[in-house]
């Protein structure tokens, strides 16, 4: 079997190490088990037995999805990350020739996972000058007798742009419709203030998300998906070919983070989302005549287009050779003209990067 290389994850490997400020993960600086301990008030106790599996998943994080989420236990299938939540939904939903229609631009693993396991992707576009909004139009066009799957992400990664759940209910509708389902990756849905519900509930719709991008403990690699009981077992089942079952010791973990210390760590993720948005919404006025963009909704990220045709890897290089900052070029989400800037960074360290950046643009753009 042909593995293409995941050109976002190179890219980061590759020149993160290069960088004197890098703006190119999604995520935000990670808390210490120190932190862990005075959260949550519980430490590993000394007994702890490290040979304790559940393939199902601990139960204390499982109830304590249910009681969050408000499902039920048979919805849950616990998974390593976000991205296995994700691979666990495409191996169990689809068979080589099958359809799937993925938002673009996208964040490279919803495609490139399909392909690999021999569906075909279509592109459906979230466009800038509507400001990343669905438009269930232009779905309803791409839909055939051989789509199984629709795949978008709430937050909007690389936009961090919210889709609304009016529009989530119409889009149940289409699936039931249609017969389809929706995979909505929302683990970036929390960075969201006013916080926004998950769509899980509406007809057709399996959730995947994890502790990585907002609690600052992707370590841990603890994720979920939530689905229809159908979909569910297949994932569950899906789950005997890759890890068989995630970490006990993550999970157990990660459940008493989510039960004790999610209120504390979603303030502080608001606080430094709020705060650096509001640093590069001056910044970006500034460099008006180079970039352009569609302010986020919540989250760390954005994805504003420059101005010229260059290519936006060229782009990226010649600006981590000449500032030293390290954004990501916009093909790597399957959209050209564009680069990722991350703001979930040390505010002080963020305003840095932004000076050299902006210089950097100037030079290489307008010269
Ligand atoms: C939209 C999206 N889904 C999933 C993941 C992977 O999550 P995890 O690190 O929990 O596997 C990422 C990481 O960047 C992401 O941006």
């Amino acid at each position: 079997m042909n593995i293409p290389s995941l050109g976002l994850f190179h890219w980061q490997e590759t020149y993160a190490r290069q960088a004197k400020y890098v703006l190119a993960y999604s995520n935000i600086p990670g808390i210490s088990y120190r932190k862990y301990q005075a959260l949550t008030r519980w430490a590993v106790p000394a007994s702890f037995n490290l040979n304790k599996n559940d393939d199902r998943g601990a139960s204390e994080l499982r109830e304590v999805l249910c009681s969050q989420y408000s499902f039920s236990d048979e919805n849950v299938v616990t998974s390593t990350g976000g991205s296995e939540a994700n691979f666990l939904v495409f191996l169990a939903s689809l068979r080589a020739g099958d359809e799937v229609i993925v938002e673009t631009p996208i964040y490279e693993p919803l495609y490139r996972i399909p392909e690999l396991l021999g569906a075909r992707t279509i592109s459906w576009e979230r466009r800038f000058d509507n400001r990343y909004q669905l438009e269930l139009k232009s779905l309803e066009e791409l839909i055939t007798k051989k789509t199984r799957l629709v795949v978008l992400t709430n937050l909007h990664n690389p936009s961090g742009v919210c889709v609304r759940k009016s529009v989530f209910q119409r889009l149940g509708r289409l699936a039931e419709q249609y017969n389809f389902y929706v995979l909505v990756d929302e683990i970036f849905l929390e960075g969201m203030i006013p916080i926004q519900s998950s769509v899980f509930g509406i007809p057709r719709m399996i959730i995947t998300s994890s502790m990585t991008k907002i609690y600052g403990v992707g370590g841990l690699r603890t994720g979920w998906i939530i689905a229809p009981q159908e979909v569910a077992e297949k994932c569950q089942l899906s789950k005997g070919y890759t890890t068989g079952c995630s970490s006990y010791l993550s999970e157990i973990l990660s459940s008493h983070l989510l039960r004790n210390g999610k209120d504390q760590l979603l303030q502080e993720y608001y606080f430094l989302s709020q705060h650096n948005r509001r640093i590069m919404k001056q910044w970006i006025h500034q460099y008006y005549h180079v970039l352009e963009w569609v302010e986020p909704d919540g989250g760390v990220v954005c994805f504003p287009k420059y101005q010229g045709n260059m290519g936006s890897e060229e782009l990226c290089l010649e600006l981590l050779r000449s500032t030293g900052v390290l954004v990501t070029p916009g093909c790597f989400f399957n959209k050209e003209g564009h680069i990722r800037i991350s703001y979930g960074v040390d505010s002080k360290l963020f305003e840095a990067s932004l000076e050299a950046l902006g210089q950097g643009l100037d030079t290489i753009l307008c010269s």
